[in-house]
């Protein structure tokens, strides 16, 4: 060992004072923020450790992973072949500059080829989804010349200057107007269940596609449109089978540019690699992060076609990070993959997400507060209503920024105390376990809400 070179604690003695659970969280609640919350209320759980479907907190106590936590660790915790990647590739070689090419680099971006929707075949490497999406507004305007962007109400496309202006729901809100990043401009979204411009669908003909036409002819301008082809925090909403080839065609016919951010949809949560899959739409640009690594590393990739790629040949590509195409978190992402092909996870998600459906399907009957469930893979939504003719949600978006204790928030607390863990939005939950759960851990997931429904149910009760 050099002199220079600390030596390893390997005694207790030796080792740092141990924090007590308590100190654990009073020392993260007094010097971390915690995010898009008021802080007054945030009583952080100290987990320590996690398996499977499963994650525990100090006391022992296990929970079942609902929603894999933000809807990202698609191969359950602990997946020993995506660990082993990262020690591996720690050890051989934990981090060169994005100039330089590495096995790690050149081996995932072949698997890409196989998995992403063909016609996608230039890849840059970020570190979370939002980055990804900055890349894909700075390409698309680059590429094009042209400036704006339009994305829809009911979306999340991630959190700094450009992402957050592209978002659709009340993150976005804190940003207006002064601190928002220019150029975005917002579409209805589809929805089929509560149609933001009242239409119903079949008779609708898909009105909401030809009003980004109607956006696209107005504004002029535009580069690209965005859009979560299966919304996901923002309920799972799954659009009809016309939507995507009308508005690919819809794009092409006026030279804009079609992203695809997949950050939550893709990796087969939806039961396709990418949910564009389910209509063999090819988008100019897939936008993807969190399952690409089952999040153990944060590893985002912005995809774009060849065609987009060979203009930057003789044009300067103006954008990069110290971290972009980091091997530490490109090896873990060649063995996720390969996990993904070994357990057969896409066609898991499609089985085990049909029975999963038809168990949330079921609590509708029972439950007056539910309103919607919807889904596809193993990707669900439950929404919950003040009435099921009017639709009303439970709370708004304005209680959520307000910090209005919201309902589902109790429900989900509910959950808790029975062990499992979900997540809750303004009115509805979004269901996505590991695509590894079995048919014993849904159950007793499903179990847990139909429980838990009867606060919502009191709720909507008290309303007369
Ligand atoms: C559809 C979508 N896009 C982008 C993002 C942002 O990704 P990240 O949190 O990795 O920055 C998210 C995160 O939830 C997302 O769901």
């Amino acid at each position: 060992m050099s002199e220079t070179t600390a030596p390893l604690l390997d005694s207790p003695a030796e080792s740092p004072e141990v924090m007590t659970t308590e100190e654990v969280v009073a020392v993260t609640k007094k010097l971390n923020y915690g995010t898009w919350r008021y802080q007054k209320s945030w009583k952080p759980m100290h987990v320590v450790d996690a398996e499977g479907c499963y994650f525990f907190d100090a006391s022992g106590k296990r929970y079942l992973d609902f929603s894999s936590q933000l809807m990202c660790v698609n191969l359950g915790h602990k997946n020993q072949a995506v660990i082993k990647a990262i020690q591996d590739q720690a050890a051989a070689l934990p981090y060169i500059m994005p100039g330089y090419a590495t096995t790690a680099r050149a081996e995932l971006s072949k698997l890409l080829l196989d998995v992403l929707p063909a016609g996608l075949e230039k890849f840059f490497f970020t570190t979370s989804g939002t980055e990804a999406n900055e890349a894909a507004f700075k390409i698309a305007r680059m590429y094009t010349g042209k400036t704006k962007i339009i994305a829809r109400y009911r979306s999340y496309h991630g959190s700094t200057m450009a992402s957050i202006a592209a978002t659709g729901d009340p993150r976005r809100w804190a940003m207006e107007p002064g601190g928002k990043g220019g150029g975005f401009l917002f579409a209805p979204e589809v929805n089929c269940y509560k149609c933001p411009i009242k239409h119903t669908y079949p008779g609708c003909n898909i009105a909401c596609a030809d009003y980004i036409e109607h956006m696209i002819e107005n504004e002029h301008d535009v580069a690209a449109v965005i859009v979560e082809p299966i919304v996901g925090t923002n309920g799972v909403l799954i659009p009809p089978k016309e939507y995507f080839p009308k508005l690919r065609e819809i794009c092409d016919r006026h030279g804009v540019l079609l992203i695809a951010d997949e950050v939550m949809a893709g990796w087969g949560r939806t039961g396709e690699w990418f949910s564009v899959d389910h209509w063999g739409v090819k988008p100019d640009m897939l936008v993807t992060a969190k399952g690409i690594t089952s999040a153990y590393v944060p590893l985002g990739l912005c995809a774009t076609t060849a065609k987009i790629g060979e203009y930057f040949e003789d044009h300067f590509f103006s954008h990069g990070h110290t971290y972009e195409a980091h091997p530490l978190t490109l090896a873990p992402g060649i063995a996720a993959i390969h996990e993904m092909q070994r357990l057969d996870l896409v066609n898991r998600s499609r089985e085990m997400g049909a029975y999963l459906g038809e168990k949330l399907l079921a609590l509708k009957a029972k439950h007056p507060s539910i309103g919607d469930v919807r889904g596809l893979g193993l990707f669900w939504a439950v929404e919950l209503v003040r009435d099921q003719t009017s639709k009303a949600p439970l709370n708004s978006m304005q209680d959520k920024v307000d910090g209005v204790p919201m309902v589902t928030e109790k429900v989900a607390a509910e959950m808790m105390k029975r062990g499992v863990t979900v997540q809750a939005w303004t009115s509805h939950f979004v269901i996505a376990p590991p695509l590894i759960i079995e048919k014993s851990e849904i159950d007793y997931g499903v179990n847990a809400l139909d429980e838990s429904l009867a606060v919502a149910d009191e709720f909507v009760a008290s309303l007369g």
